[in-house]
């Protein structure tokens, strides 16, 4: 297949777990997180961990000088699902060996505090097997050079021209195959060169992938340290780095090898050996006759019952299709006993994709006409491109027959609601901290900002309520349940549609006019607040009648200076007192009646981060609001003395615009 002067007749390969070169580094390394060597020498940079990541780095600097340089190496990445990967990997040059803690939703490299901060002073090439919106990624399987951050500065899809025609040639990522990357960069002219190809090319093709025109000096250094990460979402995948060299002195290979290595397949679980055993011998001698004419029966029967049937204008969203029978055997026929819950838009099954240990929710909604599916997949495909750390993850859908089936990141803490009221069956159930309850407001802050502001269109989620915001393996909040969602290209006045959302979380305003607006998840989300502190529902009808309803309640107590109160008595502490009061202000500022006087999500951030300042006559503000009941006031901007901004009660702060 490959061109014959290419093919491969030595590569010189210096095994990583060995050495790099005599010069240049004496091969020790660090391994981090889920970084491993396995019995064939290989270096594994993720396990089969899910929402993890693993670094290797050189220990000592690699010594470098004003030169030419090169850099070449060997990788493979295979994944748990076929047609879906995990993050994918980097190669990254460091002045420093101590990385900061990152995360996994940043290939490990950085975190959402330092994500694009030139002070990383971090040079990577991405191979990233995940679209990334938020990132301006192109597609699913590319390669990328990263400076400081997430966001390349230039990316291609994976591939390499051929060197005889000079035709363009696919490589997939995730294709379970060796391949090279191969870096050049030129003091000189400044360049930097990038080209992939498969293992088998003992020569990287001429024509590189991407070439970069900057002077990268400042990020090769002389002494600098070189490393490899990878990270796992929450589907799996096996990132290998399998080896290391340098092509500026070919003459002295140091190690020879003869053929490309052929990476292990994804293991499967493990089972206990003799009990599989066992059971496949009493199961063949006992029932072996009835099985065999049972077989081709049920084959027959399943065959008719997971049929696919995909309509011409389906094929438009084929990449987030899953086949019916995928998720019929990952639920086991869709069991009761998968059954995580039911509400008014359909039933929730918890299940396994086979072959992988991949936890998905699958949610069953069913829709009525053709029409109506169109719409709702053409959102599918948009919420289905959101990436947000505070988001749940929609994988794709399937339809069959009458029946839609949205797949989701699995979060196995569930939601919100159920941490929260005291009185409930959740006796049992851990009481959040007050660190908890913080982090999780705001990372639910942080998913609406995204979703109003960030995005390229303002998507408004029309159904925020703790049922809604789920949990994940370190009790990360993210907002789920798009199913209500409507997207609004961002300049165009909403339309107005049907009533929907919860009672209690409808804002006033949506009530008389109809219409939901960014401001209306920001009244549901005050409300959203003021529950978490309060560790209570909206309205508890076995309390005193002034506590009834927990809006007045709290106002009430602030009028008398005793919000503090209100506060759950679990978390009540004197030095959570400043960030408690803070979040019921704000809650009873952003869950007001007047929708003039909430703040948008990008002042809340701001308030929540400490940024801006809550005037000091804001239960004023409040309470002349709620008296006149008129969404209309402006007031003079207050600045603190602390050179903090204050939020002030003028229309640029307002949410009108968006
Ligand atoms: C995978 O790596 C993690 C560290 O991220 C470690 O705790 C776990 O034991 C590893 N799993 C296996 C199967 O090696
Ligand atoms: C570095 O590479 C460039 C082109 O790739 C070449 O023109 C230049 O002579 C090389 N310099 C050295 C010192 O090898
Ligand atoms: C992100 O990295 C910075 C260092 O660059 C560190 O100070 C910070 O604690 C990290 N943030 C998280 C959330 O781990
Ligand atoms: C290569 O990939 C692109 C985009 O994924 C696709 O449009 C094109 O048809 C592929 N070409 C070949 C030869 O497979
Ligand atoms: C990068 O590739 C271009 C095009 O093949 C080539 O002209 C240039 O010399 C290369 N630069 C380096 C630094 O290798």
């Amino acid at each position: 297949m490959f061109s014959e002067l290419k093919v491969l007749q030595t590569i010189l390969v210096l095994f990583f777990t060995l050495s790099l070169s005599t010069n240049h580094s004496n091969g020790k390394l660090v391994l981090e997180g889920s970084a491993s060597f396995d019995t064939s020498g290989f270096t594994l940079l993720t396990n089969t961990t899910k929402h993890s990541y693993g670094r290797v780095l050189n220990q000592e600097s690699l010594y470098w000088k004003n030169d030419n340089f090169s850099f070449d190496f060997l990788f493979g990445i295979v994944p748990e699902h076929k047609h879906s990967g995990s993050q994918g990997m980097a190669l990254f040059f460091s002045p420093t060996r101590n990385l900061p803690v990152a995360s996994s939703e940043y290939l490990g490299l950085f975190n959402a505090t330092n994500n694009g901060k030139t002070s990383n002073n971090l040079l990577a090439i991405e191979l990233d097997i995940q679209k990334d919106e938020e990132f301006g990624d192109i597609d699913d399987n590319h390669v990328g050079i990263n400076i400081n951050g997430m966001r390349s500065v230039l990316s291609a899809s994976a591939g390499y021209y051929d060197d005889e025609d000079g035709s363009f040639k696919n490589l997939s990522l995730i294709s379970g195959k060796v391949m090279r990357l191969s870096l050049v960069y030129s003091f000189l002219h400044k360049q930097l060169n990038v080209t992939l190809s498969p293992a088998e090319f003992s020569v990287p093709p001429l024509k590189p992938l991407l070439s970069l025109n900057r002077d990268l000096s400042s990020y090769i250094l002389e002494d600098m340290y070189y490393g490899f990460t990878a990270s796992t979402g929450s589907i799996g995948a096996i990132h290998y780095m399998l080896g290391v060299f340098t092509t500026n002195d070919p003459e002295n290979p140091l190690w020879e090898f003869n053929s490309v290595p052929i990476l292990p397949p994804y293991p499967k679980k493990s089972y206990d050996k003799a009990k599989i055993v066992l059971a496949v011998c009493l199961t063949l001698s006992v029932i072996a006759a009835f099985v065999a004419s049972w077989i081709g029966f049920v084959f027959y029967l399943r065959h008719k019952k997971v049929k696919e049937v995909i309509e011409e204008w389906e094929i438009e969203y084929a990449p987030h299709r899953f086949a019916y029978k995928e998720l019929f055997n990952a639920t086991k026929g869709f069991k009761e006993k998968k059954l995580l819950g039911s509400g008014g838009f359909g039933q929730v099954y918890r299940g396994t994709l086979s072959g992988s240990d991949a936890e998905i929710a699958v949610k069953r909604t069913s829709h009525g006409s053709s029409q109506g599916k169109r719409e709702f997949l053409a959102e599918i495909s948009t919420i289905g491109r959101l990436r947000h750390p505070n988001i749940v993850r929609l994988l794709g859908y399937c339809r069959h027959k009458d029946d839609l089936f949205l797949v989701y990141d699995f979060m196995p803490n569930g939601s919100l609601d159920k941490y929260l009221n005291g009185s409930d069956t959740n006796e049992n159930q851990e009481r959040l901290s007050w660190d908890q309850r913080f982090k999780i407001i705001r990372d639910v802050a942080s998913a609406l900002f995204y979703l109003h502001q960030e995005w390229v269109q303002v998507i408004i989620h029309r159904d925020i309520k703790p049922a809604n915001v789920l949990l994940d393996h370190e009790m990360n909040a993210r907002l789920g349940d798009f199913g209500l969602a409507k997207m609004y290209d961002q300049g165009f006045d909403p339309q107005t549609t049907k009533l929907a959302g919860t009672f209690g979380y409808i804002a006033p305003e949506f009530l008389r006019t109809g219409r939901a607006t960014t401001n209306t998840d920001v009244y549901a989300f005050g409300l959203v607040m003021l529950e978490v502190v309060c560790g209570r529902r909206l309205i508890e009808r076995s309390e005193a009648k002034n506590e009834e309803v927990l809006v007045d309640w709290i106002l009430e107590l602030w009028v008398e200076g005793k919000n503090f109160n209100a506060a759950e008595e679990s978390i009540r502490q004197e030095h959570n007192r400043g960030e408690i009061e803070l979040v019921l202000k704000l809650g009873v500022l952003c869950s007001h009646q007047a929708e003039s006087i909430r703040p948008d999500m990008s002042a809340v951030m701001r308030i929540l981060n400490g940024v801006l300042q809550l005037p000091d006559n804001l239960l004023d503000v409040v309470l002349a609001e709620r008296l006149r009941g008129r969404p209309e006031i402006s007031m003079e901007v207050l600045l603190d003395v602390n050179s903090i901004s204050t939020l002030s009660f003028t229309h640029s702060f307002m949410s009108h615009g968006r």
